[in-house]
């Protein structure tokens, strides 16, 4: 739901927290936070490769409403771990932060699963603000409150859920972003088409030109439809009891994929490859009708995605690691999978379908 248009965008209703969305958010980013979570203390978190051109402005922002200080990651999926965890906490200690400190997270999904991890567990917990800088992490990362780090057994099994004070994305960083990174966002962008809404996955494929070149026009309301879209699933399930694992279609799949490529691929692209072979499985089991996984296939493949495993990538290992995802339940690993193009399967409130392992491999052969 979308409420109080702002002066440059839109602020939608996430259930106990509003996501501003808007173009040239920046100069309002400052008061916005000193507003909806203030403190004496703001400490900013954010990455090497975003710190100077966009972390170090906020930070003397905030100057005006409180202490501040700026806590640095190198960037990259490799930091989001319990070391870097550990060194933040520290840091925020030395910083003198107490009870009374706001965590920003300022940055791409990384920072934000980290940060957010870092305010869950301070102090027992302190307020974030979610600042997400790229495509992904506005449409998703940020979003439904997810946080936490990997470890060496996988992706994000570490974490908890924390909840932002607000989020606020401005489009116009995204025309720093690389390509690849915007196209790894639209992934995710196209899922919520596929899961939610057949008309908003016309509405990007009509727009996906624009949308590669981050121009604000096109991004803005592919942003606040993407947000709606999770916010709607995370607010009536926030502990994944049910529906919420719609979100991770493409992903069982798509995290084993980006497992074992040892994050050489981007999660985003690898989501591509796996919402494509989760609904050929779809098919294959006669969950979908036909010609939903040649749709989602051409939608990709028009956004520069890629969508099919990498040939020299093992199916053993990938099958090996679906078993390590948190959706495996006691037995088969399960899988969110659609029906037709804009909706998903459910079977007496179950949302995720166990498949077996043969045919799984039947389908990365
Ligand atoms: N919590 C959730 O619900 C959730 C959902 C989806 C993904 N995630 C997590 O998000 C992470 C991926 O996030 P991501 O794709 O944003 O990656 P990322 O945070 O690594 O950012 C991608 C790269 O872009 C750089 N960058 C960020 N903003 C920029 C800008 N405006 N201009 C130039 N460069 C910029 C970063 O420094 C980094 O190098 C994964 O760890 C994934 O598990 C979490
Ligand atoms: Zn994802």
């Amino acid at each position: 739901m979308r409420v109080n248009p702002g002066r440059s965008g839109v602020a939608i209703d996430a259930g106990g927290y509003t996501v501003h969305v808007g173009a040239g958010l920046r100069d309002d980013l400052a008061p916005l936070i000193a507003e909806t979570a203030p403190a004496h203390h703001y400490a900013v978190i954010t990455d090497a490769n975003i710190s100077a051109r966009y972390a170090e402005p906020l930070v003397a922002a905030l100057a005006r409403f409180g202490r501040t200080s700026l806590h640095v990651i190198p960037g990259g999926e490799s930091f989001k771990t319990r070391e870097s965890w550990s060194r933040l906490t520290d840091e925020l200690l030395d910083a003198g932060g107490t009870r009374d400190t706001t965590v920003v997270a300022l940055g791409g999904g990384v920072v934000g699963d980290l940060a957010g991890f870092v305010a869950a567990t301070y102090m027992r917990g302190v307020p974030v603000v979610q600042v997400p800088t790229t495509l992904l992490a506005m449409i998703d990362a940020s979003v439904g409150g997810k946080t936490g780090v990997d470890t060496q057994a996988g992706k994000n099994l570490v974490g908890a859920f924390h909840a932002p004070a607000a989020v606020v994305a401005d489009v116009d960083v995204l025309s720093t972003l690389p390509p690849a990174h915007r196209r790894a966002g639209l992934a995710e962008a196209i899922k919520h088409g596929v899961i939610a809404d057949a008309d908003y996955l016309t509405t990007i494929e009509s727009q996906l030109d624009a949308l590669q070149r981050a121009e604000s026009g096109a991004t803005l309301p592919l942003v606040a439809r993407s947000v709606e879209i999770k916010a709607d699933v995370a607010r009536a399930d926030p502990l994944e009891r049910g529906r919420r694992r719609i979100l991770n279609f493409g992903h069982t799949l798509g995290h084993a994929i980006e497992h074992v490529s040892g994050f050489s691929l981007l999660h985003g692209e690898c989501v591509a490859i796996g919402m494509v072979l989760e609904a050929r499985l779809a098919e294959r089991l006669g969950i979908a009708e036909a010609g939903v996984a040649e749709r989602i296939e051409d939608t990709l493949i028009r956004a520069k995605l890629p969508t099919s495993r990498p040939a020299h990538m093992d199916v053993d290992a990938i099958v090996a690691s679906t078993r390590r995802d948190k959706k495996a339940r006691a037995g088969a690993v399960e899988y969110a999978l659609p029906t037709r193009i804009g909706e998903m399967t459910e079977q007496g409130g179950r949302w995720s379908v166990p498949v077996d392992e043969e045919t799984v491999r039947a389908i990365l052969a």
